[in-house]
C-alpha cells in the first residue's frame, strides 16, 4: 500500500469538530469529512509556477492550509476564508501566523481589503475547498466572480469534485469565460476526488460585484 493511504494518515485535527459543524450545517459544509493530506497535496501541485499570494477559500480544519504552508508559500502570503464561526475558531488557533477571515467568498474582495491583504488582480491562486458541485449556477456566479476579481491575469482557481466532470456548470464557465482543466484524480480521499483547474479565457479581469450585494446569513448562503 502506497505512503498516502489513508489508513496512514492520522485523522487530521479537527476532524471531530468538522463531523460536528456537518451534523448542524450539512449544506454548507457539503462533506462528512476533512479532505486528505493527499488531495491536498495534489491541489497545492497546481499552484502557477512562482506562485507567492495565496487565498484558500473554506479552510474547514486546515488540512489545505497546511499543504500551502509545507509547500512553501508563507504565513502573509496566505488568506484564508471561512464561513462556519467554530471552523474559523479552530483554523484561528491551528495558524495563529495566518490570516483567518470570518467571511464569505461571494464578498472575497471586501473581505480581502477588511483582512488588509491584497487588492484586487493581485493574487496569484486561490484553492477552493467549497462544496461547488451542489452549489447553485447563481452562487457559483458569485463565487466566481469574486474569485477572478482577485487573481491576477493568468491566476488559477483550484477546485476539488467528488464528480467525473467540472463541478462548475457549462453555463457559467460561458458566462464568465473560463476554461476548465481536469488535474489528478486523488485515490486516497473519501470519497475520492479530481482537481480541476478554471483559468480566465481571455485577459480581461472579472469585474468586481458591489461591496456587500451578496451579504446573507449562513443558512441561506449555501442553498447546495
Ligand atoms: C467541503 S468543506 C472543505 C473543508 C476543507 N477545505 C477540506 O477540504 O477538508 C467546505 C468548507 O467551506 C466552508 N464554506 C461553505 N460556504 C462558504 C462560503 N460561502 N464562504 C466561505 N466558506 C464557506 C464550509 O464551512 C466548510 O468549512
Amino acid at each position: 500500500m502506497s505512503s498516502n493511504s489513508p489508513s496512514r494518515e492520522p485523522a487530521p485535527p479537527g476532524a471531530w469538530t468538522f463531523f460536528r459543524q456537518w451534523l448542524r450545517h450539512p449544506l454548507s459544509i457539503a462533506a462528512i469529512s476533512p479532505s486528505s493530506r493527499h488531495l491536498a497535496r495534489l491541489m497545492v501541485k497546481e499552484l502557477p509556477p512562482n506562485c507567492e499570494r495565496v487565498i484558500e477559500l473554506g479552510g474547514g480544519t486546515g488540512v489545505f492550509t497546511r499543504a500551502l504552508l509545507d509547500h512553501g508559500i508563507t504565513d502573509e502570503n496566505l488568506m484564508v476564508v471561512e464561513l462556519n464561526e467554530e471552523l474559523h475558531h479552530h483554523l484561528s488557533r491551528r495558524f495563529p501566523d495566518v490570516r483567518v477571515a470570518l467571511g464569505d467568498a461571494r464578498e472575497l474582495p471586501a473581505v480581502a481589503k477588511k483582512a488588509g491583504f491584497a487588492e484586487p488582480g493581485q493574487v496569484d491562486a486561490v484553492i477552493s475547498g467549497l462544496g461547488l458541485l451542489s452549489m447553485s449556477q447563481e452562487l457559483q456566479t458569485q463565487i466566481l466572480e469574486s474569485a477572478f476579481c482577485m487573481l491576477r491575469p493568468g491566476g488559477r482557481f483550484i477546485q476539488f469534485t467528488y464528480g467525473p466532470v467540472t463541478p462548475v456548470s457549462r453555463d457559467v464557465l460561458a458566462a464568465l469565460r473560463l476554461r476548465s482543466r481536469r488535474g489528478s484524480f486523488a485515490v486516497w480521499n473519501v470519497p475520492p476526488a479530481t482537481v480541476f483547474v478554471l483559468t480566465q479565457a481571455r485577459s480581461r479581469a472579472v469585474k468586481a460585484p458591489p461591496e456587500g450585494k451578496n451579504r446573507t446569513r449562513q443558512r441561506s448562503a449555501a442553498p447546495r
